[in-house]
């Protein structure tokens, strides 16, 4: 299901983020069942609205959660396991290559798989608010992407039987 971005306010604040050609490149990987893009989109938007509702810094919350996940390299076999613990750290190299990043962007970013990967901790509530958010978002969109195919299976197999017994 793709996200409606109609929070104006949040548009603004990460408009220039999206309209990255780099980071739109995103939008071609898959992640989770959806794509990468879409991935960074949810947790970026939820995590503005929940730290705007607990009064922190949600401008943060907004930029660092849709770069948290900024890197191209595909998960795939081996190369899995480590690219889960470096994607933090290839992430936050992406985003300060063609971005302003703030402090408490810079460790959304680095610390988003903790407590996955132990090497960098949240420092800030809107870094352990991001990291929440993203592990939330993957098991929507991993449930959501899992039903979608059982669907389409179960509907595969009812077309052919349907054929089998009417031809
Ligand atoms: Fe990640
Ligand atoms: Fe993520």
């Amino acid at each position: 299901m793709k996200l409606e971005l109609n929070d104006f306010e949040y548009n603004d604040l990460v408009e220039d983020i999206l309209a990255n050609k780099e980071f739109r490149k995103l939008e071609n990987f898959i992640h989770h069942k959806t794509d990468r893009l879409e991935h960074s989109k949810r947790v970026s938007l939820y995590s503005y609205k929940i730290c705007k509702m607990l009064k922190l810094d949600y401008v943060s919350a907004a930029r660092g959660g849709l770069l948290h996940d900024f890197f191209f390299d595909k998960y795939q076999g081996k190369s899995s396991t480590s690219l889960m613990k470096n994607h933090p750290k290839i992430a936050l190299r992406n985003a300060k290559k063609y971005f302003k990043i703030n402090k408490i962007e810079a460790n959304i970013i680095e610390s988003h798989m903790y407590p996955l990967n132990i090497r960098c901790k949240p420092k800030y509530a809107e870094s352990y608010v991001v990291s929440t958010i993203d592990k939330i978002s993957c098991l929507y969109e991993k449930s959501i992407g899992y039903t979608n195919e059982i669907c389409f299976k179960v509907g595969k197999t009812a077309i052919y039987m349907f054929l089998f017994l009417f031809s």
